[in-house]
């Protein structure tokens, strides 16, 4: 086995296990990285030794493919995998699931135009075992698997504001552009908690532009996760670095930029308004972003208040797309800048809890922090 594979296999295993690390691995969906490869050998192209349906699919979307997978059975690694030995066919369910995924593919292929529009998900939602009885109660779907999305629901409600007062009422509600454009790093701390664990002190320590570190003090020492602008990796606190999966970048810079509010129009080609909609309570726009270069965003702003309460993302993979929800609330001002103190960060089956109690902004950070091991 390859290092790079045995790194691969180590991380998915910590992935699997119900143990204190896979969480402590998961605040890396801050970051939006859970497993990854290691980065000594980041030249070399990892080896799986037995691909046979998805052996065209490029070697560092693997990884997100199998979380999708998970996600949408509603299943660990496991129920496919034995452990430590992921090429082995050990297990009925992952004969199954290379059929399963033949089959998809072939439906995509040949009746869907190569979309991705059936997937693991549509007929399993959260379970291994399909239902094929109609529910009496449904669940609302993303906007972003509705194609509705770009046949916007919204063209010609004029009760819905457009995208523009939506994004300057966002830019005004958190300060105006010249006090978010002032601050340059910002320095956050407070707890975090994963699941219904206990909770850690956290750091976050934020630079413009775009690079971010999240210093979590556990038990064993320190977990980090940092990205730098164009990379991301996390240390485990024996050490061990992993690079960021690709899948997972464009959500980290997301993640780390300061100056979200005011460069939203740029980062993204197009925004949509789709519908106003209940989010706690509070009133909500919803406001559709989507990029060339990346899986579209929704954002959900405080009819009243303008601020932003909710963020939807989804991570790419060959097989369908890995949501992430993240909820902000607690809105406190720093020199003159609205920041949320309270960060909730959902992913299927894993769940990201921060509540931040001190923020400084404008104080030096050095440069050696977002510096790779
Ligand atoms: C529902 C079943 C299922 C689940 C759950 C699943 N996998 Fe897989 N996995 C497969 C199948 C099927 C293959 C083989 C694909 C092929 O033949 O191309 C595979 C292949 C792999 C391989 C390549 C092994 C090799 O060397 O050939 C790795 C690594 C892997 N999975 C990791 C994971 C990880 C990590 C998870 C949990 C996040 C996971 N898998 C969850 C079904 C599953
Ligand atoms: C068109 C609907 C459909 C799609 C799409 C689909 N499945 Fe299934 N899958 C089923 C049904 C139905 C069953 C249950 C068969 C049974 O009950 O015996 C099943 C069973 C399975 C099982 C066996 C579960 C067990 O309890 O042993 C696995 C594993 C599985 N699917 C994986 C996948 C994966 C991975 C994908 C995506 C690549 C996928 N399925 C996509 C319909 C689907």
């Amino acid at each position: 086995m390859s290092n790079r594979t045995r790194s691969i296999v180590r991380s998915a295993r910590v992935v699997g296990l119900k143990l204190l690390m896979p969480s402590v691995l998961f605040l890396c969906a801050f970051a939006s990285l859970i497993t990854s490869a290691n980065a000594q050998d980041k030249a070399e192209q990892p080896q799986f030794k037995n691909l046979q349906v998805l052996k065209d699919v490029p070697p560092d979307q693997l990884i997100p493919a199998m979380q999708f997978i998970s996600a949408s059975l509603g299943v660990e690694c496991e129920f496919c995998h034995v452990r430590d030995a992921f090429d082995k066919d050990d297990k009925q369910s992952k004969g199954t699931a290379r059929r399963m995924i033949q089959m998809t593919l072939a439906l995509d292929t040949n009746q869907f135009q190569g979309e991705r529009a059936v997937t693991c998900y549509t007929c399993h939602r959260g379970s291994a075992k399909p239902v094929s009885i109609p529910m009496v109660e449904s669940t609302a779907a993303y906007v972003s698997e509705a194609r509705s999305a770009t046949d916007s629901v919204a063209q010609g409600r004029s009760n819905l504001p457009s995208p523009d007062e939506v994004v300057q009422k966002y830019i005004q509600a958190i300060g105006g552009s010249a006090a978010v454009q002032n601050v340059s790093s910002r320095l956050e701390s407070g707890t975090v908690t994963f699941g219904d664990g206990p909770g850690f002190p956290v750091e976050i320590f934020s630079k413009s532009p775009f690079r971010q570190a999240m210093i979590v003090h556990l038990p064993a020492g320190d977990s980090t996760t940092v990205f730098d602008s164009r990379n991301g990796w996390s240390k485990s606190p024996a050490g061990l670095v992993r690079d960021m999966l690709r899948a997972d970048l464009e959500a980290a810079k997301l993640d780390a930029d300061i100056q979200f509010s005011i460069n939203l129009k740029t980062t993204f080609q197009e925004l949509n308004v789709i519908r106003a909609e209940k989010i706690n309570e509070h009133e909500a726009i919803l406001l559709f972003a989507t990029s060339s270069s990346g899986p579209p965003l929704e954002l959900y702003f405080d009819r009243q208040t303008g601020l932003l309460l909710r963020q939807l993302r989804f991570g790419s993979s060959p097989l369908g797309l890995n949501p992430t929800q993240i909820d902000y609330s607690n809105y406190k001002t720093f020199d003159g800048v609205q920041v949320p103190l309270h960060r909730v960060i959902r992913r299927p089956n894993r769940t990201l809890d921060i509540r931040l109690s001190h923020v400084t902004q404008n104080v030096p950070v050095d440069d050696a922090m977002f510096a790779r091991p």
